[in-house]
């Protein structure tokens, strides 16, 4: 058996093949019987021509249902006008299995329905595009830090000293230690491999117990940090600007068929160009005021502000230098205004809003030592972080981009719920 791949399709114009896969769907027309067949690679559509093939193959096509696997052997033929550009002459079929009452048929569906039935959603020709594109995101990072030196480090999903805060936290048994958590974040050991190898990053899931239920948040999803010994807040948001665009041109190069089969507006995507925007906390509030938002200086940005601001820009915008309540422990205090903190949010335009969260590290024992205090937070826990700040402190930032965030960004998703394989949110536990 001579078993090709549909994406190969070209390189076998005029042999005879075999493709292993499913049934997308099937449709006829006078003597001729159509297949569109779907391996994984791409979708090939099937001609069976009642004339040219044995009657036992012939009759195979009637039982065959929506998403049946099947071997399907025949001669590819270059087809300008097919999904794909080639079909394939039916000569023999191999039914594998025939699924029966296939649940998510070409109708349209609710979103609770198709999440119930997510193993079998990812199926769709949508969510093979949106998967394309995380995939190829994944890539662009691993090839975007190497490029630039960076060294990756694991950091430990397993934790005892909490990342950011302690409301989002998921506890678990561990051992004599009582409880542990779940990782909100690589950082603190970033903050520590940086002091070792100057610059790293890493990547992995993130666990957030988000209470409420929004469009932006899951409970575990999956986390870019680095980190950069002696870069301060403007050197960080050079770096993430960098990377960003990056990523964006990587997509337009690589990804430009998915985004168009999921309708993108990838004019939106080619603005994405450095510079990025930048623009201080404080005039963020006076824009927002003047947009209509009741928040006042102090407040942190609620989701409808970072709607309704980053729907002014065409491209991503900084907001540096937040209050120092809105964020979390380890930021350095601003010299300037000891109210706020030396830190950017990345917010995505067209209303997407936060994709990065990102400061200069506070680097000094004592004022880090206080914060902890303030926040009151189990001091025990971060002996070995308060070290960093004892055997040869320096200036150090880092950032963490959301990947499934970004990802809804890019494919101009409506909800993230449809930018990971198999979401985990409040109310979502299976598949
Ligand atoms: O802004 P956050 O909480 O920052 C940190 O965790 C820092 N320790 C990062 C760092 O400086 N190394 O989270 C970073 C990013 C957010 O901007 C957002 O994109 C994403 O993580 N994120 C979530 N994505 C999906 N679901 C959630 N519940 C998320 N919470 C944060
Ligand atoms: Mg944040």
């Amino acid at each position: 058996m001579n078993w090709v791949y549909i994406k190969d399709f070209k390189e076998h114009v005029g042999q005879q093949v075999t493709v292993r896969g499913w049934v997308y769907n099937k449709r006829k027309s006078g003597k001729i019987r159509f297949l569109l067949v779907r391996d994984g690679t791409g979708l090939v559509q099937s001609i069976l021509s009642k004339a040219e093939m044995a009657p036992e193959e012939w009759e195979k096509f009637s039982d065959l249902t929506q998403e049946s696997s099947l071997e399907i052997t025949g001669r590819v033929r270059e087809e300008s006008r097919a999904p794909g550009g080639y079909e394939l002459d039916v000569d023999s079929i191999n039914v594998i299995q025939i699924a029966v009452d296939y649940p998510i048929t070409p109708k349209e569906h609710g979103v609770d329905f198709l999440l119930d039935n997510r193993h079998l959603w990812l199926r769709s020709s949508r969510q093979y595009s949106i998967m394309q594109i995380r995939n190829e995101v994944i890539k662009a990072t691993r090839d975007y830090f190497y490029e630039n030196d960076f060294i990756l480090i694991d950091t430990p999903l397993i934790t005892g000293s909490i990342g950011e805060t302690a409301s989002t936290l998921f506890e678990t048994k561990y051992y004599d230690f009582g409880k542990a958590y779940l990782a909100q974040t690589g950082q603190l050991y970033l903050e520590a491999a940086c002091m070792a190898f100057g610059k790293v990053y890493c990547f992995g899931p993130s666990f957030r117990a988000e209470k409420s239920k929004t469009r932006r948040h899951l409970s575990e999803y999956w986390h870019i940090e680095g980190e950069v010994a002696f870069y301060e807040n403007e050197d960080n948001m050079n770096m993430q600007e960098d990377y960003v665009a990056y990523l964006i041109e990587r997509i337009l190069d690589k990804c430009r068929h998915h985004l168009e089969k999921l309708e993108r507006d990838i004019s939106a995507l080619e603005k994405v160009t450095k510079p990025f925007y930048r623009v201080s906390y404080d005039d963020t509030i006076k824009k927002l005021q003047e947009l209509g938002s009741e928040i006042q200086w102090g407040d942190d940005l609620g989701a409808t502000d970072e709607t309704i601001f980053t729907e002014q820009y065409d491209k991503p915008v900084f907001v540096y230098n937040y209050p120092v309540k809105t964020k979390a422990f380890y930021m350095k205090r601003n010299p300037d205004n000891p109210e706020t903190v030396l830190c950017s949010d990345l917010l995505a335009p067209e209303g997407y809003g936060e994709i990065i969260g990102s400061s200069q590290r506070e680097d000094d024992y004592d004022l880090l030592l206080r914060r902890i205090r303030e926040e009151k937070l189990p001091e025990d826990a971060y002996g070995w972080y308060l070290d960093l700040r004892k055997y040869g402190s320096v200036p150090h930032s880092g950032f963490g981009l959301g990947l499934e965030r970004t990802i809804t960004w890019i494919c101009g998703l409506h909800h993230i719920r449809e930018s990971i394989p198999f979401p985990r949110m409040l109310y979502r536990l299976y598949p």
